[in-house]
């Protein structure tokens, strides 16, 4: 089988590593990268930390608005499905990439795969969940990593082509979590001691483009008593200047670019709870069993906040800094997100459909 997989933004990478790997062991492969994220340390890392292939195509959109970004992509992404003539479309999660490749699949009668089916914060202000509701309705596989996702589907009247395979990001972590402990330096590198220190990061727009709402994230992060290091996204860093908030931030806290993947993991890791508003890194500090604050009033990983180890605290300054110095998992830590091996049941999956 040919199988064109798109990817385009730092979690896609991710979460194509562990399938990219499966896929090419039995079948052809064509690698699009969008261009969506192009900076070295939002791309370039995750490549070499996680040997991913050299995409076949990077169609080099870059940023933008979102009509423009997504229909610059749609036009690209059409002309290489044309070209490439695949048996399937696989795209991942919710970014303008997953959406502008499912939607130029669709429309040329390729079969879609999601991976990362069925997620809902239903929150409709929120890029991701229009991308998701979008993808979701026009795909022919749809690959939910939680029994959650499932029945929200099912809510919405999905329910061929809809199963559980488990979470790649669980692939993705279990296989490279023991690789991190023993390359990563990152902790020697900043003079941390385990557990002795915070990770944290925020890019979501329902914090970053409100003034009011950054700045009570950095008034938190200063005000409390405790050792930060912040990661930080391009988006943010743009805001954090254009606020005047850059200056008193790094004179408080541990501000560095965005690490790869692998440092990433050594510092969540080692860290004594994490701070942020991405999906991803919720179900990270879930599955390393690491109590978890996120900056968001609501979730798509509504298991993590029931099982007691993730608590919504918005953008409230209180509630950031009770949270910073009070929340404690405390609950057991499941397997909501399957037993791992989810690349090979995706993979099982589209043999019994092709
Ligand atoms: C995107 C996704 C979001 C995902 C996030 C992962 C959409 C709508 N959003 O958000 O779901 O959680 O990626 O990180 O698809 N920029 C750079 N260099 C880069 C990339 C971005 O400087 O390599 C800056 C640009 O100023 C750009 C801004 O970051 O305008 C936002 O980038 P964009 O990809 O549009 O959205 P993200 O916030 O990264
Ligand atoms: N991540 C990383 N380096 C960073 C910040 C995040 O490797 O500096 C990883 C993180 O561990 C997770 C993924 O990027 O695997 C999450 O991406 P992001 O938060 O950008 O997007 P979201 O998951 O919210 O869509």
């Amino acid at each position: 089988m040919k199988i064109l997989s798109i990817i385009g933004a730092r979690p896609q990478f991710i979460k194509c590593a562990p399938l990219s790997r499966a896929i090419r062991k039995e079948h052809e492969e064509i690698l699009v990268h969008t261009g969506q994220h192009y900076d070295a340390e939002m791309s370039d890392v995750f490549f070499n930390d996680l040997s991913i292939p050299e995409p076949e195509y990077n169609l080099s959109i870059g940023s933008g608005l979102h009509g423009e970004q997504t229909g610059k992509m749609l036009i690209e992404i059409e002309k290489v499905i044309l070209k490439e003539k695949p048996d399937m479309v696989l795209v991942y999660g919710d970014t303008n990439s997953t959406l502008a490749g499912a939607l130029a699949a669709s429309k040329l009668h390729i079969k879609v795969a999601h991976v990362e089916a069925g997620l809902r914060s239903f929150d409709r202000r929120m890029p991701e969940e229009i991308n998701r509701v979008m993808t979701d309705h026009i795909s022919n596989l749809l690959f939910c990593p939680t029994e959650t996702a499932v029945i929200n589907l099912k809510n919405e009247g999905v329910t061929d082509g809809v199963c559980n395979v488990g979470d790649v990001m669980k692939d993705a972590l279990e296989y490279n979590r023991p690789i991190a402990e023993k390359k990563s330096t990152i902790l020697e590198n900043l003079g941390l001691s385990p557990k002795e220190f915070m990770v944290a990061t925020v890019h979501r727009p329902s914090n970053t483009d409100s003034v009011e709402n950054l700045s009570s994230i950095v008034k938190a992060f200063i005000d409390v008593d405790e050792t930060i290091v912040f990661p930080v996204h391009p988006r943010t860093e743009k805001y954090l200047k254009e606020y005047g908030l850059w200056d008193e931030l790094c004179q408080h806290v541990k501000v560095i670019s965005p690490v790869g993947y692998l440092d990433m993991l050594k510092l969540m890791n080692n860290s004594k709870k994490i701070l942020t508003d991405s999906g991803g890194v919720q179900k990270e500090a879930y599955m390393l069993g690491v109590p978890c604050v996120t900056m968001r009033e609501n979730t798509e990983w509504v298991e993590t906040v029931e099982d007691g180890w993730n608590i919504l605290v918005g953008a409230d300054y209180g509630k950031i800094v009770d949270a910073i110095e009070g929340f404690e998992g405390i609950g057991k830590v499941r397997n909501v997100f399957g037993k791992g091996a989810s690349s090979d049941k995706i993979l099982h999956e589209i043999h019994s459909v092709c």
